[in-house]
């Protein structure tokens, strides 16, 4: 009778832990599986929150500096590098080519090339760190929203450095439209235009040009922005 509970306990004891120690297993294997090809069909994994984010982070900054016609969108492929999505750019880019084009000191082979403005060293250590934490698309970010501290130069700023000035800059004002610093930026958004473009209102050209449309929280903070009367502030 003991040696009979003895063998029935140990049965119960060997299962609770098989199947306790496979709940954990498949994790690992499902994450590296579920790594997205087309964005359209497979959803990533939530993103931690203080990883990388390609499609807010990334991808803008390329399509503002690099996927634009004559240069790296898929109509001219210079170099056969495309760098207008996450699969394009996982295929025709290696790392060390990235890193090399974007920080080097020789300005005939700096990406951008000048006149253009080379990448900003926040711009280059944002796509090393993505780099270094495996080139991941981390596209359901979940960074959150934050409606309540928006100031030109936490909030719009940064969004139209990282959207919208690698076409619209001093030394690259394409359509004649400089929107770089306060004052100019002011300037369309007084106009206008600012909002108008990002929203994809009829009336003007979408923006960013070529690129996906800027995320419904960064057009809710311009909004509040613009509302706010556009301060320098
Ligand atoms: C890839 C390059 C590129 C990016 C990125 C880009 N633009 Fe443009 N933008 C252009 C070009 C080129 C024009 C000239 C008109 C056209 O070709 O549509 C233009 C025109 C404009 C105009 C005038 C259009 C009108 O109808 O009045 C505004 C305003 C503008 N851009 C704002 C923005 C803003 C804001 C962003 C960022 C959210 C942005 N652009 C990102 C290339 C770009």
């Amino acid at each position: 009778m003991k040696k009979q509970i003895i063998y029935i306990l140990s049965i119960v004891v060997i299962t609770i832990s098989v199947v306790g120690g496979c709940k954990h297993h498949p994790i690992i294997p499902k994450k590296q599986d579920s790594l997205p090809i087309d964005t359209n069909i497979v959803k990533p994994p939530t993103n931690p929150k203080d990883s990388v984010c390609f499609d807010e982070e990334i991808l803008p900054i390329l399509n503002s500096n690099c996927a634009m016609s004559g240069c790296h969108d898929p109509g001219s492929a210079q170099e056969g590098i495309i760098l207008n999505n996450y699969s394009n750019v996982q295929s025709t880019i290696s790392s060390n080519k990235l890193i090399t084009y974007i920080t080097t000191t020789v300005s005939s082979k700096r990406m951008p090339p000048p006149p253009m403005s080379a990448l900003t060293q926040t711009q280059i250590d944002l796509i090393k760190k993505w780099i270094n934490e495996g080139r991941k698309q981390n596209i359901d970010c979940g960074k959150g929203c934050d409606t309540s501290n928006v100031t030109f130069s936490k909030t719009i700023g940064p969004i139209i450095q990282t959207y919208c000035q690698g076409c619209h800059s001093n030394s690259n004002p394409s359509g004649g439209i400089n929107l770089q610093g306060y004052a100019n930026i002011k300037t369309y958004a007084d106009f206008g235009s600012l909002l108008g473009t990002v929203i994809h209102d009829p009336k003007y050209s979408p923006m960013p040009k070529g690129g996906n449309k800027i995320d419904d929280c960064k057009i809710a903070q311009l909004k509040i922005w613009l509302k706010a009367g556009a301060p320098n502030n």
